[in-house]
């Protein structure tokens, strides 16, 4: 059994971590919403570096989304509910452990690019923060116990049954009717048990860092005009083209 399973923190992990980090969420977008929304961003490295962003980043997302899939099925939906359906728990936990796998290594896959990116290109490494840091360490902790989970313990270890605990846990939490025994009881691993910590520590830096950008989804992005970025011209160029008016040195445009 965990030792988280077991220990006096219990209570404290299991029912006052998962309010507190639901407090700071919200509270704390309030807070930086209006304290400056001029850093409510992406914080776009895209001018810095293009090549690996463009993979990278559409793999984290479409695994992020596919996964964020598999949560609220494997989660919110009630197990008795695929039951009613015809749905035995052998063959859901096969489905979800292969569509797991497969939504995770997409994830993993744009989160390692992601990440070199950003370690291994100076221009990008400059522009690293604190916050960067710590969201780069909590994904890697989410995506690392999570894929432990879909894929090891439920292929290779022969199937741990969390829709009995974590999932009516996680819904209880909702329902505003904690229970830190659910996740003291039974045998769960320690992987789903650290996994669902980091989950809230996720929720907790997401309205300092540059996550926020999630909220502010730009719907006309697809169909404005690109910017045109204009490198700006050495002096005596600019000079010489001021009467021309037809003189920039080079020129991008980019959906930044
Ligand atoms: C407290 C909130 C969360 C809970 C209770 C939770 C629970 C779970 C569970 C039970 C699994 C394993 C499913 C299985 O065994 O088949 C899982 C997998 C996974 N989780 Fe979470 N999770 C949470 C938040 C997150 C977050 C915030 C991320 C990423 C940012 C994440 C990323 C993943 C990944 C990559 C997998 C493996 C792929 C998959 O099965 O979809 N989880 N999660």
């Amino acid at each position: 059994m965990s030792p988280l399973a077991t220990s006096r923190a219990a209570e404290f992990l299991w029912v006052v971590l998962p309010y507190l980090a639901i407090a700071t969420f919200v509270v704390g977008h309030i807070w930086r919403y209006r304290r400056d929304q001029f850093t409510w961003t992406t914080r776009s490295t895209q001018l810095l570096e293009s090549k690996w962003l463009k993979l990278g980043g559409p793999l984290f997302h479409l695994g992020f989304f596919l996964v964020l899939g598999g949560h609220v099925i494997g989660i919110l939906v009630p197990q008795s509910v695929t039951e009613s359906l015809g749905i035995s728990e052998d063959t859901y936990r096969i489905f979800s452990a292969v569509m797991g796998t497969f939504a995770g290594l997409t994830m993993l896959a744009g989160l390692a690019i992601l990440i070199a990116r950003r370690l291994l290109n100076k221009r990008v490494a400059a522009t690293t923060r604190g916050w960067d840091v710590a969201v780069m360490l909590l994904l890697v902790l989410m995506v690392g116990t999570g894929m432990w989970n879909t894929s090891v313990e439920n292929l290779i270890e022969g199937g741990y049954n969390y829709r009995e605990t974590v999932s009516p846990w996680f819904r209880d939490l909702f329902l505003l009717s904690p229970d830190a025994s659910v996740m003291t009881s039974g045998e769960i691993p320690l992987s789903y048990h650290l996994h669902a910590i980091g989950g809230w520590l996720i929720l907790m830096v997401w309205p300092f860092s540059r996550l926020v950008h999630a909220w502010s989804f730009p719907v006309t992005y697809l169909r404005r005009r690109p910017i045109v970025y204009r490198a700006r011209a050495p002096r005596d160029v600019r000079a010489g083209a001021r009467g021309s008016r037809s003189g920039s040195a080079s020129e991008k445009r980019v959906h930044a």
